[in-house]
């Protein structure tokens, strides 16, 4: 037998087609994604997470000499989040970057450690939270669940 997973996401060629609200997450995004520390990549990655009651976290990748100890903006957003705020929900998780890293036509996309660390934060609070991808185009993919970029996860099934 075989079997399909079935992901839906919006594929928007801009972030400017998003809400209001969206946007806003966008900018925030884009604002301490210039704070990013990232003297190696040279590949400022912002990270915005909009809470239950409204307000934002944000976070920027930060880079270590010794490379592996550094941490993703995704994590360093969720991460924060968790400690500070554990009680309440995340509802939507917005990610951008800006450098040569990549080529600006190509979709920028969480990596596998990140998509582990966002899937355990729906499980934490027992409900899903949208994610705006952002790449260097504009193009945004908007995601329902963090669950839908990491299909088969361990321990979900
Ligand atoms: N990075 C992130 O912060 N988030 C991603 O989604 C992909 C990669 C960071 C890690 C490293 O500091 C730099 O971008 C280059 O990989």
């Amino acid at each position: 037998m075989t079997s399909y997973f079935r992901i839906a996401y919006d594929d928007l060629p801009s972030w400017r087609q998003l809400s209001p609200s969206d946007q806003e997450l966008v900018h925030r995004a884009y604002e301490i994604a210039e704070k990013a520390y990232a003297p190696y990549s040279a590949f400022k990655v912002g990270a915005a997470v909009k809470l239950e009651d409204g307000s934002i976290v944000v976070g920027s990748n930060q880079e270590n000499i010794a490379y592996p100890s550094g941490l993703c903006a995704e994590r360093v957003a969720l991460f924060y989040t968790g400690a500070n705020f554990p009680h309440l929900k995340v509802k939507t998780v917005c990610v951008v970057a800006k450098g040569d890293l990549l080529p600006v036509e190509q979709l920028l996309s969480p990596c596998g450690a990140c998509r582990q660390v966002m899937l355990e934060t729906e499980i934490r609070q027992n409900d899903m939270y949208r994610v705006i991808l952002v790449s260097q185009n504009e193009r945004t993919i908007v995601f329902e669940s963090a669950k839908d970029l990491l299909p088969f996860a361990f321990g979900t099934m």
